[in-house]
């Protein structure tokens, strides 16, 4: 990209040819103040706090909407600008109701930075939107309408998947965000409006301090189980960088919380692909493609809209529903332990499995196989609230029999790693030898839809790897026309894959995505065992526990139904 001269702050810098102000600083270790520019959405400059100096043009403007020029010269701080942000500052906190002691934005807050920078006092405007609502989305989000800036961010990001839940409408003096009353839109619960709202207005549905309860009862034996994408995610929680690698801080510092076990999700993923990859091979020609079921959002996404696909929807349990069931089945006879007495607390980069896991069509025995969900922001909050110091904890590996994944487990997290997990399985039931290069990298990267034609064997297999679903109705628009086009689809509801997920930390862009990926796929890169079915204990479980087809079905599988409009 072609590289031209700036001068910010009389100091002159390179920027490249079409990038904004806002970047250009950024890139150059300036940091303009900014509240509504997210990387991923289109620039609307409406909470105009990065406000400028162009010498030569008249009057501010907003460094996220304007174009770097060759020999431009920005002004970023003068006595002017700072009254001018003051003032736009007492405006958005004349619309933003603060409860910043329960505000998922609480340890990282840039408006609160700024009020304090600014000398803002927020309690002058109390009580002004005291009336505006909260909003369950079902078991999974709350929407604090009072917190509300009116950005538009969530309602763009909501758009983006297809979902259109999120609208606006006039509420006397303010613009107001609200859930659609239309029958025909229900939200998915993918947590992505959260994740782009700049003040906290969304958070995911608190359920820590029901954890707490069990873990205070002797007759109780409390099971943590984390997901693939935690482990590199966390970390940004307690100021380490994005993809920073910390699975065994992760489960020393859960075992401070006094649970009895701590089990990696990736294992349930080793299963999953087993099953997954049966369905792929087994499936008739007619019930293709079969289309990946890990992710919740997607499935409820099907099941609304469009419910022509669900009988095209692998019914393999998600990983962590999947370790759940073998928790509460397997395990408690192997341990003498009553099923009843277990409470399975699933870590999950997701706002959507808090959703999934009240879904009846799971249960096992009439027991639930996950009990609760914690985001991964919300198990930072629970180690902070008991004072366990993330940083120095003690490094744990995870308890035996479900402790150790196979690479191919861990790369879950991240858009294509459903796909790539099945493929390298498949290909060596296809083939009866291994794949010889497992790294299927034309399934990886942040690209919104991967397509490939691979040759399993004899056999040519066509994928599609689908991530977010900004493009997900042209997809299922070439399906229909042409049923043969795709033999697999993998599709996970947020951008970059779990490790996008509406319960990750804040903030998030496509750089930070792409560093927690590549740390799970350096962790697959470096294990002993890379292909699901040769993981010793997903071996051990189908010679000893999932010994018949109607076994594998109970445990294993489930099924869908077309749903009604629930919020
Ligand atoms: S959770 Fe997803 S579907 Fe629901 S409102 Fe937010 S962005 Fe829209
Ligand atoms: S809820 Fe958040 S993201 Fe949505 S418009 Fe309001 S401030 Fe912006
Ligand atoms: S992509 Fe992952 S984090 Fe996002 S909704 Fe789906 S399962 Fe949850
Ligand atoms: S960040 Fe530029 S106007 Fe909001």
């Amino acid at each position: 990209m072609e590289k031209i001269k700036i001068i910010i702050d009389n100091k002159e810098l390179e920027a490249k040819k079409g990038q904004t102000i806002l970047e250009a600083a950024k890139e150059n270790g300036i940091e303009i103040p900014a509240l509504c520019f997210h990387p991923d959405l289109n620039i609307k400059a409406n909470c105009r706090i990065c406000l400028i100096e162009i010498k030569g043009k008249k009057g501010l403007l907003t460094a996220c909407s304007t174009k770097a020029e060759r020999g431009m010269e920005v002004i970023t701080e003068s006595p002017e600008i700072r009254k001018a942000r003051k003032i736009n500052l007492e405006l958005i906190f004349g619309q933003h109701c603060e409860e910043c002691g329960d505000c998922v934005r609480n340890h990282n807050c840039r408006l609160l930075d700024l009020a304090q920078e600014y000398g803002i006092k927020s309690s002058r405007f109390s009580d002004r939107k005291a009336e505006f609502p909260c909003y369950n989305f079902d078991s999974a989000l709350v929407y604090d309408s009072s917190k509300c800036i009116d950005c538009r961010n969530c309602v763009e990001a909501c758009a983006r998947q297809n979902v259109h839940y999120l609208e606006v409408k006039k509420n006397k003096s303010f613009y107001e965000v609200v859930p659609s009353e239309n029958p025909k839109r229900d939200c998915i619960y993918c947590g992505q409006c959260l994740v782009h709202c700049p003040v906290g207005a969304f958070e995911a549905v608190g359920e820590f301090e029901d954890v707490e309860k069990p873990l205070q009862d002797k007759n109780k034996f409390v099971i943590f189980q984390f997901a693939p994408a935690v482990r590199t995610s966390i970390g940004e929680e307690f100021g380490m960088t994005a993809g920073a690698i910390v699975t065994e801080k992760l489960v020393g510092a859960i075992k401070k919380l006094g649970v009895n076990k701590v089990f990696d999700v990736s294992v349930g993923a080793d299963f999953t692909t087993i099953e997954e990859a049966k369905e792929l091979i087994e499936r008739k020609p007619s019930e293709l493609p079969v289309l990946s079921s890990c992710c919740p959002a997607w499935v409820k996404f099907v099941e609304f809209y469009h419910p022509e696909f669900i009988p095209n929807i692998a019914t393999t349990r998600s990983p962590h529903i999947f370790l759940g069931s073998l928790i509460k089945s397997y395990f408690a006879e192997k341990e003498k332990l009553d099923p009843k007495n277990i409470v399975v607390v699933s870590v999950m980069p997701c706002v959507a499995k808090k959703y999934e896991v009240i879904r009846d069509e799971l249960r096992i025995n009439g027991l639930k196989p996950v009990d609760y969900v914690l985001t991964t922001r919300e198990l930072a909050f629970l180690l902070k609230k008991k004072n366990i110091d993330f940083k120095t904890a003690k490094e744990e590996k995870p308890d035996i029999p479900f402790g150790v994944p196979s690479g191919a487990g861990v790369i879950y997290g991240a858009t294509g790693g459903v796909m790539e997990s099945a493929l390298r399985t498949a290909y060596e039931k296809i083939n009866g030898r291994p794949l010889k290069n497992f790294n299927l990298k034309e399934v990886r990267g942040q690209k919104a839809v991967k397509a490939a034609t691979l040759k399993l064997g004899g056999k040519k297999i066509k994928v599609a790897v689908v991530n977010g679903l900004d493009k997900i109705e042209e997809i299922l628009a070439d399906i229909r026309k042409k049923p043969g086009l795709y033999h697999c689809v993998e599709v996970m509801a947020c951008r970059g894959g779990c490790v996008g997920g509406g319960g990750q930390p804040v903030p998030v862009s496509d750089k930070i995505r792409a560093a927690r990926a590549k740390s799970l796929y350096n962790i697959d890169d470096k294990a002993g065992v890379r292909l699901a079915h040769k993981n010793p204990v997903v071996e051990d479980v189908y010679r000893n526990f999932l010994t018949s087809e109607e076994k594998i079905k109970f445990f294993c599988h489930t099924k869908y139904s077309k749903k009604l409009k629930e919020n």
